[in-house]
């Protein structure tokens, strides 16, 4: 059983939702599906998919305009989010110690954070890639945690351009995270791995030791493109 968990990013309205719930409903599986979309369609239903945010703010009320804290999402009825994002990290400067601020937030509130880490391609360039994802995992989770939390691993290069890195790095990289997240005492903590999954590649990238499932962006938009990914798995 694996994790499959879309993020729509700024894309589709309730209407288009519904419909891919609708779509969902027939198919086989025994994967959790988690959908992670825009706030407007938190409140959206459905008893086989879980619906998730795509961003929390890392404070729990006040003056802080345009943003959203975690128990609004967890009262629109989330209960999963996605917290320090590539998108995130890139466009609104979150740091791994917003992350785990975020994170704080999440799990105070009973959302499930989707903690996502990786390199960008400079780093990767600079042979950076292994410091990156060990110090994003041990300083993007909170101390102490014990609720369920899921690690996703997006190289940031490879995000929305097509490109996925080969077996054996996907592999060394989930390896790391296994064995950082043990010696954090969370050994079981999912482990995703996302950037250009597509139908085509999604079985053979959770065929990999230590994937408990994938972080889907472009291809979670349209569900001839999600389902198969979804049931390429059992
Ligand atoms: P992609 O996005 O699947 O379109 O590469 C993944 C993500 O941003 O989570």
């Amino acid at each position: 059983m694996k994790i499959i968990a879309g993020n729509w990013k700024m894309n589709g309205t309730r209407t288009n939702l519904e419909n891919m719930i609708n779509e969902l409903s027939s198919i086989n599986t025994e994967n959790t599906i988690i959908l992670c979309v825009p706030y407007t369609m938190l409140n959206v239903k459905s008893d086989k998919i879980a619906i998730g945010a795509q961003d929390i703010s890392q404070h729990t009320h006040g003056a802080y305009t345009g943003e959203v804290s975690a128990q609004m999402v967890a009262d629109a009825g989330a209960k999963y989010t996605i917290i320090g994002h590539s998108e995130c990290r890139q466009y609104h400067g979150d740091t791994n110690d917003t992350v785990r601020t975020k994170a704080e937030q999440a799990l105070a509130n009973g959302l499930t954070p989707i903690i996502c880490v990786g390199e960008t391609m400079d780093e990767k360039q600079a042979g950076k890639t292994m410091t990156i994802i060990e110090s994003g995992v041990r300083e993007s989770i909170p101390l102490d945690t014990k609720s369920p939390i899921i690690i996703a691993y997006e190289p940031r290069w490879a995000i929305g351009a097509g490109l996925t890195p080969t077996h054996d790095e996907i592999a060394t990289a989930h390896t790391l995270i296994a064995n950082t997240l043990t010696d954090m005492g969370l050994t079981g903590t999912p482990v995703l791995y996302g950037a250009s999954v597509k139908g085509s590649n999604a079985a053979e990238i959770m065929s990999i030791p230590n994937v408990d499932g994938v972080l889907v962006g472009g291809a979670s938009l349209k569900s001839d493109e999600f389902i198969p990914i979804i049931t390429s798995v059992k």
